[in-house]
């Protein structure tokens, strides 16, 4: 009973946020519909897109599940973490914020430490705020150069498709903390 109440109270406040947050940015159903309909009048475009992602993990994100192996498995298999880690415009954790990756990782592979990956990148800057791509794929870690897909986006980035790629800048492992630069290609209309 307590948990539904809980559970009710959350998707309420997460409704109540959303109108606060997104009445400007997101659009009618009708307006959607609209501009879907005049896809196919429209031209693809290629947006790409540059920035640095910072993990600070004390600070940034949360265990919030393992099983009964994971401690003793040398690739972490279990470990699963939400994070809402900022997105900068330059390596240094301190350059301008351009937005935020918030979602899901789980270390997913008995062979190397490889991450699951399930998150959506969230734009805050110019004309790419309120805007988000999302990505769903397969990070092996302690690869310096690694690339996940994009499988979809909102706002300036409807029906998106693209490609992630990521390069360690900074890693430290016994601090948990990394910074990594994305180059980011992404089809959309
Ligand atoms: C992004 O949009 C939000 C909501 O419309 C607004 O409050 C905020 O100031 C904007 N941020 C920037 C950097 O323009
Ligand atoms: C990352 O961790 C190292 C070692 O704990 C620490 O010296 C450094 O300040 C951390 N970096 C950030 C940006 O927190």
């Amino acid at each position: 009973m307590g948990k539904y109440l809980t559970v009710s109270l959350i998707l309420y406040f997460i409704g109540q946020l959303t109108l606060l947050v997104f009445s400007s940015i997101v659009e009618s159903p009708q307006k959607v519909e609209n501009w879907f309909q005049g896809l196919k009048a429209a031209e693809l475009k290629v947006t790409k897109l540059h920035f640095y992602f910072h993990d600070l993990r004390e600070h940034t994100s949360v265990e919030v599940a393992s099983a009964n192996i994971t401690a003793s498995s040398p690739t972490l298999f279990g470990y699963s973490a939400i994070m809402d880690d900022s997105l900068t415009e330059g390596p240094e954790f301190s350059s301008k914020q351009v937005g935020r990756v918030q979602g899901l990782y789980a270390s997913a592979s008995f062979k190397e430490f490889s991450l699951l990956c399930a998150m959506t990148l969230v734009f805050t800057d110019e004309k790419y705020n309120g805007s988000s791509l999302s990505i769903l794929g397969s990070n092996p870690t302690m690869h310096q150069h690694r690339e996940m897909p994009i499988v979809g986006g909102t706002g300036v980035f409807r029906m998106a498709r693209g490609i992630a790629m990521l390069t360690y800048i900074f890693f430290d492992v016994p601090g948990g903390n990394a910074t990594v630069e994305y180059n980011v290609i992404v089809q959309h209309y």
